[in-house]
């Protein structure tokens, strides 16, 4: 496989120095990756970003499966909940319920008078805080009224599900801006002082670990004792204990990802690489694979024991990277949209819908796949100069109610190559 440069998009705050990187990386979305969470038995992924969109991604095939555009700001927090839901919240206040296949909320629930910043499922209720400094809980496809609690003096930046602490039954605990933790045990509640602002919260078997922002994790032990681990000199923003409780990744806004051997305290390993800072971890159920979100948008897998970069498992059969190390421009600009959209007849629709026979088709009518109301709507036939303006102005302006993730490709040679290949490889015998 030859070199990759990245394309440039207009939201792009960081451009990937290292070129060469063949770490498996999932790209779609068109600004930095906020959070994770994964649906274990699904094999799913779920990305919140500042690109204001969610998506849904087949971890197994590195695909997009389905994006989901409602957020009117970045989401901040994701969450996976019981009966194939999941929940999104963003710096618009609001919290999305997505059930099944639809590609509309089931429910949003509205409240909190400021972002929301996190989420978490809870005895089949979800939890949520936000910088308005409370914490509520929804019933969120019922109708119990949700119920408030002023938790900490300024934002609730983590919140982690608790099943049992020193032996007793907990609910849940929260940790603010405030340098404060609260621990809601079923008949009582402790607030515990750490001495700097929570920005993270993971639970193990019998502790609770906390990032702060003074770049140390503090973990809450049995007998509620706090003990400290400094891991970086700049805050952490990220934290993820692997299932089995034996591994904690947490990442810094400048450093690399830590790993740390929970047993011994011990950091184990630092990687670093492209993608830096670091915004969202979380590991998938192998308890090795670990998975980052970064400020370049895409999201990378590391092998969190062995300490190194996992490389891409797709197969090189596939006719864009073949045409991409054949020195094609237009397939290497191509694979900002691999994840999410076929060429050939047998493709089919991924969460965009298929690009064979796109040119000379109208918007919105590609056989089996569900739009967005906006789209069919239109008046727009796709040709190269068609396509290229959608991503000169970018997908939120020229076809306005989209679901497709914002980017643009600034350089105009970019965009030529892009629908000159396209135009080539879309074409023929459906
Ligand atoms: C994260 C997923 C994602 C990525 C990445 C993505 N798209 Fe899309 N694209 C979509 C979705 C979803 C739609 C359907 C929009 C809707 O229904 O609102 C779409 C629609 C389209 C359409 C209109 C198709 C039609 O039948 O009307 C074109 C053309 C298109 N995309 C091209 C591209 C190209 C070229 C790229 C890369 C530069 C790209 N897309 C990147 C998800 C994506």
């Amino acid at each position: 496989m030859g070199c990759v440069k990245s394309i440039v998009f207009a939201l792009a705050l960081v451009i990937n120095p290292i070129a060469c990187f063949a770490q498996d990386v999932l790209r779609g979305h068109g600004g930095p990756v906020r959070a994770l969470a994964v649906r274990g038995e699904a094999r799913e992924l779920i990305s919140g970003s500042f690109d204001n969109t969610v998506i849904v991604w087949d971890l197994d095939r590195s695909l997009a499966k389905r994006v989901l555009r409602f957020h009117d700001g970045p989401v901040n927090a994701v969450a996976v909940l019981p009966g194939g839901c999941l929940a999104s919240g963003g710096d618009d206040r609001r919290i999305a319920i997505w059930c099944g296949n639809a590609d509309k909320p089931a429910r949003v629930l509205d409240g909190h008078d400021a972002p929301v910043t996190a989420l978490t499922e809870v005895a089949g209720d979800l939890v949520s805080g936000s910088f308005d400094g409370t914490v509520r809980t929804w019933d969120y496809l019922g109708t119990r009224t949700p119920s408030i609690s002023a938790s900490h003096k300024g934002a609730v930046s983590a919140i982690a599900k608790l099943l049992r602490l020193e032996g007793r039954s907990a609910g849940l605990t929260t940790g603010g801006a405030d340098g404060t933790l609260t621990i809601a045990f079923q008949t009582s509640y402790e607030r515990m002082v750490l001495e700097a602002p929570v920005t993270a919260l993971a639970v193990a078997a019998d502790e609770i670990i906390a990032a702060c922002s003074d770049g140390q994790l503090r973990f809450i032990s049995p007998g509620l004792k706090i003990s400290a681990l400094e891991v970086d000199q700049i805050p952490l923003a990220s934290l993820a204990v692997s299932p089995d409780g034996k591994l904690i990744a947490t990442a810094g806004l400048r450093g690399g990802i830590a790993i740390i051997d929970r047993a011994s305290r011990k950091i184990i390993h630092r990687l670093t690489g492209p993608g830096l800072p670091v915004w969202s971890l979380a590991f998938d159920a192998d308890n090795r694979t670990l998975i980052s979100g970064g400020a370049d948008r895409v999201i990378r897998r590391w092998d969190a024991i062995a300490g190194t970069a996992l490389t891409s498992n797709l197969p090189e059969r596939d006719l864009v990277a073949e045409a991409a190390a054949s020195g094609e421009r237009g397939a290497v600009v191509f694979r900002a949209c691999q994840a999410c959209h076929t060429l050939s007849p047998d493709g089919g629709n991924r969460a965009g819908p298929t690009l064979h026979g796109v040119f000379g088709r109208r918007i919105g009518t590609a056989p089996g796949y569900g739009y967005s109301a906006a789209l069919p709507a239109m008046q727009i036939v796709w040709g190269k100069d068609t396509i290229a303006r959608l991503f000169e102005v970018g997908p939120t302006a020229y076809t306005p109610g989209t679901k497709m993730p914002e980017q643009t490709i600034t350089d105009p040679a970019d965009r030529t190559a892009l629908v000159d290949w396209l135009e080539r490889v879309t074409a023929g015998q459906k």
